[in-house]
């Protein structure tokens, strides 16, 4: 067994203001593996930058416990909390990068500076720094850029610049809290790119705090989804984009796969509308080698159900097809029945989005 470079167990942040008391994080447990890109979704105060604060005690638990490479951070069981004492502490946050949307740079400084002002404690010498900092720049294709003020930055570049300098001093584990949030869709898939490389080439551990499942879907291993402080569920993205289970999940992927447009404008249409009794109209979801035309021809040959495809997908995800199809089904009861139990059987995830199955 392998051990997490980041375990939270039982998490729980409360915190309390004058008559009120708010529940940001729920009892969340979450193991993330050297090398992973975990993908934490949730819409705006479902509280994951409150979790991710909770790694490095940015932000101290009410409960639970925080181990970061074996070392325990946190004990909420033991009288004193915190296990860490303060100077260590500022040490292990070095090793744990984060970006954030609004980059965070300094404006008055120059983009060396900036990468450089996250070396002012390091025990390099001044050359080393400075060999150190064109490398950085070089690794986030800012070289030519290394003497412009942020104000001379697109978005992509800034974005850019705060991860030369978040990797500054050689973290295991980058941080990124909705660092895409704010770029537009091109400038976000460059950015998506620069840290999958940075997970390919260095090992690099990234937790992708976001509130887009299309990030999660571009370059996580893992992913978790967040509402109201808890984890509603947590998978491989390969099973969780394949066999979602909560209905927030599928909204999400609905919507990074587009799926939400094609299927309010198909069940807006007559087909669908008005639905004969007997038929079903359903989403069929699959992954690897199934594919849709055997799925089809298969139905029909042994349970005489006709599939009209009214729309397909297909995503590939962590180098896996997963194809969807949205059908109306028609056949006997006995027939819609067997059907429905063979895709099933052959792992094909089948919702029935109208009429009612014998
Ligand atoms: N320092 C704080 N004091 C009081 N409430 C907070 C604090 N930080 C976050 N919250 C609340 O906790 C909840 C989760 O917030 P947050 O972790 O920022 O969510 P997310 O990052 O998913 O948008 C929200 O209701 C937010 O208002
Ligand atoms: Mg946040």
């Amino acid at each position: 067994m392998t051990n997490p470079i980041i375990s939270l167990k039982n998490i729980d942040v409360t915190f309390t203001q004058k008559k009120r008391t708010i529940e940001a994080v729920k009892n969340v447990s979450i193991d993330v593996n050297r090398g992973d890109v975990f993908g934490i979704v949730g819409y705006s105060g479902a509280g994951k930058s409150t979790l991710v604060r909770a790694i490095n005690l940015l932000q101290v638990p009410t409960a639970g416990q925080v181990v970061v490479n074996g070392e325990t951070f946190f004990d909420g069981q033991s009288s004193k909390g915190v296990q860490i004492k303060p100077k260590d502490l500022r040490d292990r946050r070095r090793k744990i990068g984060m970006i954030f949307q609004h980059f965070n740079l300094l404006n008055e400084r120059t983009v060396a500076e900036n990468v450089a002002f996250a070396l002012q404690h390091s025990p390099l010498s001044a050359n080393e720094k400075k060999a150190k900092v064109s490398e950085l720049l070089e690794l986030v294709e800012l070289s030519d850029r290394s003497e412009q003020f942020p104000s001379q930055l697109s978005g992509g570049q800034k974005q850019r610049v705060a991860i030369a300098r978040a990797l500054a001093n050689d973290p295991e584990i980058l941080i990124s809290d909705e660092a895409t949030s704010a770029l537009d869709p091109k400038t976000t898939n460059q950015i998506l790119a620069l840290l999958k490389k940075l997970n390919a080439e260095f090992n690099l551990t990234i937790l992708l705090i976001t509130h887009e499942m299309e990030a999660v879907k571009e370059i996580a291993n893992k992913v978790a989804v967040m509402q109201n402080g808890a984890v509603l569920e947590q998978g491989s993205t390969l099973d969780i984009f394949t066999k979602p289970q909560a209905p927030l999940t599928k909204e999400f992927i609905e919507t990074a796969t587009n799926q939400d447009k094609a299927l309010a404008a198909i069940s807006a249409t007559d087909v669908v509308e008005n639905l004969p009794a007997g038929q079903l109209f359903a989403r069929l979801t699959y992954s690897g080698n199934s594919t849709n035309e055997p799925l089809i021809t298969g139905l029909y040959q042994n349970f005489q159900v006709v599939a009209s495809i009214l729309y397909g997908n297909v995503e590939i995800l962590q180098g896996t097809e997963v194809g969807s199809l949205l059908v109306v089904l028609s056949g006997t009861e006995a027939g819609l029945a067997a059907g429905l139990d063979s895709l099933t059987d052959q792992g094909v995830t089948v919702e029935i989005l109208k009429g009612t199955k014998a």
